[in-house]
């Protein structure tokens, strides 16, 4: 799973358009995406004909009350996309939340609980830089940042880089950062002068497929619609699944890939039929046995090697240890953590070899 904010404290620069058009986009590859609408205008929301001051549960429930992500969580009109909604009401969070402990890291712990695994998450931000565009960036791990090219607007993008900058080093965990130029006119001279000087000042990446002036983009949000569905045919489209091709070149190898190998483990199968990894009505199950074990806790691809992430688990009396997760059908590798010890699953004879040159157990649902 990816989790991308789409950030720049200035107004009107094509945040919402890229969130919005980014996801039916990837959609479009066969990627499911949860859009999560951080900004109380409610743009994202609108964007996909939802009316902000109809619905009922909203980020601002996740983040002030605590409810599930996702309980707040709506279908949109395009295949394999959800949205997190926002109304005005998120804009009262600032003071709502101003004492509460772990305040930065709220859309983390929410994303963190969630049992549904998408493939992008993609946050779209408000014009500021306040505590909701934080939340984004703590919960994020890659950030795209819209930059306007048509006028002067690289004023704050040193700003942005520089709280970004603060929050990597804070968190100690590293946000890659991504510039897309919007609003680009071919013909003029100063707008590529513009991604010429960010080229220079800027290290990081900045997106191959800059998105052109386009008048059906604006059109399409308007009749809250993305544009891939509004007008295949525009160069709104085209650019943004330029785009998309990019983001997905990036998409990590290894956990797209196959494992190469099954290899038979040592360890001898459990007899016992009920202890291996299945079905349940409640998600998919894995047992750990550890009598003396303190804390079981199971990583894996289902949930970005993220010990006990979007796992529901049971401890019973004899030391037995259940974790039920939701998974997609696939192949997994996972492992369990006993008091900090890496081990694979006793109860599973799958294994395949590990880039550390370990094992890890597989399953494959189908
Ligand atoms: N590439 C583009 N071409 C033409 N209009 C655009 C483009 N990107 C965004 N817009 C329009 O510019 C305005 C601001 O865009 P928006 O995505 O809402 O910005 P932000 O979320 O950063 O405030 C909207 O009216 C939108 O339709
Ligand atoms: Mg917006």
């Amino acid at each position: 799973m990816r989790i991308i904010a789409i950030a720049n404290q200035k107004g009107g620069c094509g945040k919402t358009t890229t969130a919005i058009n980014l996801s039916a986009t990837l959609a479009k590859s066969n990627r499911t995406v949860l859009l999560i609408d951080m900004d109380p205008q409610g743009h994202s929301t609108l964007g996909f004909n939802i009316r902000p001051e109809e619905i009922g549960l909203s980020v601002y429930h996740v983040l002030k009350e605590g409810v599930f992500l996702d309980d707040v969580v709506l279908n949109t009109g395009t295949q394999n996309v959800r949205i997190a909604p926002s109304n005005i009401i998120l804009s009262a969070i600032e003071q709502e939340i101003a004492g509460a402990s772990e305040k930065e890291k709220k859309l983390h712990n929410a994303i963190s609980m969630s049992k549904k695994i998408y493939d992008y998450i993609i946050i779209d931000c408000p014009p500021n830089l306040g505590i909701l565009s934080i939340n984004a960036l703590r919960a994020a791990e890659e950030v795209i940042i819209p930059l306007d090219v048509s006028f002067f607007s690289m004023h704050g993008l040193g700003k942005l880089l520089e709280t970004i900058e603060i929050l990597n080093r804070r968190s100690g965990h590293r946000l890659e950062t991504y510039i897309l130029p919007t609003m680009f006119d071919r013909r003029s001279r100063f707008a590529r002068e513009i991604i010429e000087e960010v080229k220079t000042h800027f290290k990081g990446v900045i997106f191959n497929t800059p998105i052109r002036n386009c008048t059906k983009l604006r059109e399409s949000v308007s009749f809250g619609r993305a544009v891939t569905d509004y007008a295949p045919n525009s160069i709104g489209n085209w650019d943004y699944t330029g785009v998309v091709e990019e983001l997905i070149l990036q998409e990590d190898p290894v956990r797209e890939a196959r494992p190469i190998a099954v290899l038979s483990s040592s360890i001898i199968k459990n007899p016992d039929r009920a202890i291996q990894p299945g079905f349940t009505d409640n998600g998919f199950l894995f047992v750990y046995k550890d009598p003396k074990a303190a804390e079981v806790k199971i990583a894996g691809d289902f949930n970005e090697w993220m010990p006990d992430k979007g796992v529901m688990s049971v401890r019973s009396e004899d030391g037995t240890w259940k974790k039920i997760i939701n998974i997609k059908p696939g192949s997994y590798q996972y492992k369990f953590c006993i008091d900090g010890e890496w081990k694979e699953d006793p109860n599973n004879p799958n294994i395949v070899c590990n880039k550390y040159g370990s094992y890890n157990s597989l399953v494959v649902i189908d």
